[in-house]
């Protein structure tokens, strides 16, 4: 059967590859948008809670991690927050700053679909979903597509399937595969922005699950001051989710319980009330649960009054950088995203083409560029999104 001829084939309808396909439709292209999902954009319906952490208005090149870090800014500066915000305005959607620069919509996450649908729309791109992508052929200047039992040909593919994590809404390492058909490398996959799971010594932590608080995140020479939790397996909250796409398995992770109290406040507090055990003076800073496995674990027994003040300037020392080694993540299942992908040494960073096929495009979480929590991941498939969606 003659294959169906496009100008371009955008593959996976989530958030990168309807942007582009919108883009490249309103230029006057002929777009095909293929899905194997039975519904376009279901990651963007989940996110943020249902209410879709759109973009962040603090996005800047030094919120997301590569290989290449540099590789990330050509596109960023070329759609910024600002360009999607005009858009969600256009739409009439309204919209709140949560904190941290994270806009979510005040309504839900599926304004956000149907406003990226609208926009296919008005270019005419033809969406298409439920159906098993399969062979992908290229010869004589055409990528051909077999989608369920039809043939797609176009001169321009753009792979945006995404990555792996949350494999039970349809995600795969389609794009990975596809990839290196085409002979383009793919950095080694792994979760990111998931939950650390703790075993050993620190397995005892786990008996606080469900307990938050503030904490100063470390791993390396990344830093993430915001809540953490404790849960069943290990550890997760804000803070834990960001350093955790730093975190490499094997390494210790350093955490900080009193990011707000000032420097030398267990002196201070052996001065103000010598009284007081070690679990008094952190049940006054801590929840609860949290001082007193911190006051066994430090072990200063007796009040503050009793304590040398090495003793106790130890102790502080030690909370500010309560070592932790988890012994592996939540994996694919919990991860948010997924760091790595297609390595960034063979895309081109102005039009997210690959430099050894002509024609062949990747965008979005496929591509080994993976931002901080809070709205930077979608920002970047917007922004990959219409890099490409111009060129096509
Ligand atoms: P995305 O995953 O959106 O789309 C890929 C598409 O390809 C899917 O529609 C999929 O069905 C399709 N596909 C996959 N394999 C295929 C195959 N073999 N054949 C055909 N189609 C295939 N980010 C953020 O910035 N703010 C937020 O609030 C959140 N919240 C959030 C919550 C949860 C629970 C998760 C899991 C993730 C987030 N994220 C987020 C991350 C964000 O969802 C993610 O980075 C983007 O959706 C990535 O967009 P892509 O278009 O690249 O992939």
């Amino acid at each position: 059967m003659p294959a169906t001829e496009f100008d371009a084939i955008v593959l996976g309808a989530g958030a990168a590859g309807m942007m582009c396909a919108a883009v490249a439709g309103q230029r006057g292209r002929r777009v095909l948008l293929l899905d194997h999902a039975d519904q376009v954009g279901k990651k963007i319906l989940i996110s943020g809670g249902g209410r879709c952490n759109f973009t962040n208005i603090h996005t800047a090149p030094d919120r997301f991690l590569s290989a290449n870090p540099h590789f990330a800014k050509s596109a960023l500066a070329r759609y910024t927050p600002a360009d999607f915000i005009a858009l969600v305005e256009r739409y009439g959607i309204a919209y709140h700053e949560k904190t941290l620069g994270q806009l979510f919509c005040d309504g839900s996450a599926k304004q956000i679909v149907a406003m990226l649908l609208d926009e296919c729309a008005k270019g005419g791109v033809d969406v298409r979903c439920g159906q098993p992508v399969g062979a992908v052929e290229h010869g004589d200047g055409r990528f051909r597509v077999r989608f369920g039992s039809a043939d797609f040909a176009a001169p321009n593919l753009v792979i945006a399937t995404g990555g792996p994590s949350i494999p039970k809404m349809g995600a795969s390492g389609f794009a990975y595969d596809l990839a290196r058909q085409f002979g383009l490398k793919v950095v080694e996959p792994r979760p990111a922005l998931v939950p650390l799971t703790l075993g050993g010594d620190d397995v005892l932590f786990r008996e606080l699950s469900g307990v938050a608080t503030p904490v100063e995140a470390r791993a390396g020479k990344a830093a993430f001051r915001e809540a953490a939790l404790f849960t069943h397996k290990g550890l997760s909250g804000p803070a834990i989710l960001q350093i955790s796409s730093y975190w490499r398995h094997g390494e210790p992770l350093a955490i900080d319980f009193q990011p707000d109290a000032a420097p030398g406040w267990l002196l201070a507090a052996k001065r103000d009330r010598p009284r007081a055990t070690l679990r008094a003076a952190l049940g006054a800073i801590l929840p609860d649960r949290l001082a007193e496995t911190l006051a066994d674990r430090i072990a200063l027994p007796g009040e503050l009054a009793a304590q040398t003040d090495r003793n106790l300037a130890d102790a502080e020392a030690r909370l500010r950088r309560w070592s932790f080694r988890p012994n592996g993540t939540e994996g694919f299942a919990k991860a948010e995203v997924t760091a790595g992908g297609i390595s960034t040494a063979g895309l081109s960073s102005q039009t997210m083409m690959a430099k050894s096929v002509a024609n062949l495009y990747a965008v979005g979480e496929a591509v080994d560029v993976t931002g901080w929590l809070g709205g930077y991941n979608f920002q970047w498939a917007w922004a990959s999104g219409v890099a490409a969606g111009k060129v096509i």
